[in-house]
This record gives structure tokens, sequence and C-alpha cells, in this order.
């Protein structure tokens, strides 16, 4: 936007972890125990705008551009500009903890850019709320490109990736498109996301939607629980860095079949973890085994197809592009009471 500078515009896509990532090293950087692989979709998608503005309505001119030297304590001010603060999802404006958290990553923006002032944020979104459809990564990629851009700042795909990593853990391999690898690193710098070429693979997931209520912990709590109380988890995390290297390998390869196995197995280990944690943390519906089963069935009889699920109770089928019509078609025959959708490999951040 020529007229002003202070506005921008970002979609990015939703990704499907195939090693996942569960645990945090530091959970105020949000740095990740373990390494881990994703692939970003096309169609679940996040478009927002950042508006930067520096009028608070019917109020005098805000005048605090910079901030500082004024004698006047930081905090204060910094708290002003940060209660100005709005967001609208899908067309409902939001307050309480949804504002609070965005709020929060606009804070780290306008530390980084020293452009404090107030932002209008407006969001629309083809993801399911809250389902395990992966809705902070694509939200907070898009978050992290539109407001970098509005705040004057021109960072690089790994920098986003760093600054998208703050809002979400996920959201940092949402900047990049198809295959993604998040190195876990061990502080800010080291900690981001980077494509990983997807070779000979031709990909599809299709998305088996068991119910899109809201999950009952957050994947940030129930993270925080796992590693403080599941004795699963330690190995689960040193079984992450075998997978991590064996997926490379079988992408490199060309072998789905056993990607499949290892995205199979990591998703299995990761909800061993969780429901081994005190008090239990239970994902998972009577359709969700349904579907297992199910996908279970269907490589039985010879056509490609492996599970994964995250923080939710849908299944996520990954399978040859070239079979997905039959995967689906034979998902839609065994759990009629599911919705299924397919979906491929969609692109990184987009700035309009
Ligand atoms: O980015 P978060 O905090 O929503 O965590 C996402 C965790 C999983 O989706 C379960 C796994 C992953 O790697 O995406």
């Amino acid at each position: 936007d020529v007229a002003n500078p202070r506005v921008a515009t970002a979609s990015a896509n939703a990704n499907i972890a195939l090693i996942k990532y569960w645990g945090k090293a530091d959970e105020e950087l949000i740095i990740p125990r373990a390494s881990s692989l994703s692939l970003t979709l096309d169609g679940l998608t996040s478009r927002t705008t950042v508006e930067f503005f520096d009028k608070v309505d019917g109020e005098e001119d805000a005048d605090v551009a910079g901030g500082s030297g004024s004698g006047v304590d930081c905090r204060e001010i910094y708290d002003y500009i940060k209660s100005a603060d709005s967001l609208t999802i899908d067309d409902v404006p939001q307050q309480g903890k949804a504002l609070d958290r965005v709020s929060r990553f606009l804070d780290i923006v306008r530390a980084q850019s020293g452009l404090h002032l107030p932002a209008r944020v407006v969001s629309h979104n083809t993801v399911p709320f809250g389902a395990g459809l992966a809705s902070s990564a694509s939200a907070f990629a898009a978050l992290a490109a539109a407001a970098s851009k509005a705040a004057g700042m021109d960072l690089s795909p790994r920098d986003l990736s760093r600054l998208a990593r703050r809002g979400s853990g996920s959201a940092c391999r949402s900047v990049f498109g198809g295959l993604v690898q998040w190195h876990a690193g061990h502080d800010d710098e080291t900690s981001y996301a980077e494509p990983v070429d997807m070779g000979s693979l031709d990909l599809a997931v299709i998305v088996v939607l068991v119910s899109s209520d809201l999950k009952p912990v957050s994947s940030r709590e129930a993270m925080r629980r796992t590693v403080a109380t599941s004795p699963l988890y330690p190995a689960w995390v040193e079984s992450c860095a075998v997978d991590l290297d064996e997926a490379l390998n079988a992408i490199r390869q060309g072998d789905l079949e056993r990607l499949g196995a290892i995205t199979e197995a990591n998703a299995f280990g990761m909800h061993a973890a969780m429901m081994a944690s005190r008090p239990a943390v239970l994902y998972w519906l009577p359709d969700t085994v349904a579907v297992l089963r199910a996908v279970d069935g269907i490589r039985d009889s010879g056509l490609g197809a492996w599970s994964t699920m995250d923080a939710g109770p849908n299944v996520k089928v990954l399978a040859d592009a070239r079979d997905a019509r039959a995967v689906a078609a034979a998902l839609r025959e065994r759990v009629p009471q599911c919705e299924v959708e397919i979906h491929r490999p969609g692109s990184g951040v987009r700035l309009h």
C-alpha cells in the first residue's frame, strides 16, 4: 500500500508434521526439544492484514513512535500502545486470550522494529480453529509476515521463520512451502525452519475430520504436562532424532513406503507419550480409532496410506498423490460418518 506504508497483508498455509514437534526446551523463546519435519498443505489458509496506526480512535495523536527519551516510564507507554491493539478473526472481533496472544506477539515486532505503535489485525481463515488442524501455524506465519512488513522490516525467510516461531512453534515451518525441516537449535538464532527438496515424491494428505470441536487441552498446556510428567517422553524425544534422519533418507530416495511408516510410528509415539502424562492427555475420540483401523485396512488391501495425528482427534493420511482419490474413496466407504478432504503440498508465506 503506497498511501499507507504501515499496512501489509500476507497469506500462509497450514502444515502437517511428519516428524512431530512436541515439547519445549525454552518456553519463552519457543525452542523445541527436537527437530521436526512437515509438509505445508494447500487450501488451509490464513490471510491477515496488519495496520499500525498513530491515532487512537477519538483521542489525541498517540505520538509515541520512538517511545523513550521523554522521561515518561516506557512500560506505561508500551502498555498503553498495547491496549489499543485490536484483532478480528473471520469477522468476529476478539478479546481476552486470543487478542492478548496476538498483542504479545506484536510486542516482539515492535521491539525488533522500533515502531512503537498499536495495530489493527484482521484475519480470514479456511482452517477450522482448535481442531488439531494446525490453525496456529498458518495464523502466526501470516501474522509474522504481515506485521514485520507493515513495521518496515525486510526479513529474510529464515529470520521470518524465527519470528513466526515466537507466535507458535509450528508456524516457523509454514513460512516455507512443501517439505520443511525445523532445526531445533539451542537459542533464538539457531532455531529456524528451512525447505527440504521433495525429490521425486508426489505427496498428498487426506484430512479426515472426526470433530471440529475446540480441543479440551491446548497444545501448549499439553506439551508442558507431557514434558514434566510423562515417563515415556524422554524415549520419544530420542526416537525423533533417529526418525528424522530416516525420514530425510527416505525422501532423498523417493521411498514413500518408508517415509509413511516412520511418519505413522512417530505420531503414535507422540500420542503414547501424551497418554502417559499425569493426568493423561487424550485427544482421540472413538472415531479416531475407527479411522486409524480403516487406514490399516486400506494398506492391507494394497493401497499406500499412513496415518498421523496432532493435538486433536482428526487423522491426516499421507499417500502418493496418484492414489489420493482412491484412498479418499476407500475412507468414505469405511468411515462414512467423517468428512474427507484431499490436500496437496502448498506454498509458503506470501505478501500481497
Ligand atoms: O505450534 P503448536 O504449539 O500449536 O504445536 C503443534 C504441535 C503439533 O501440531 C501436535 C505437532 C507439530 O509438529 O505440528
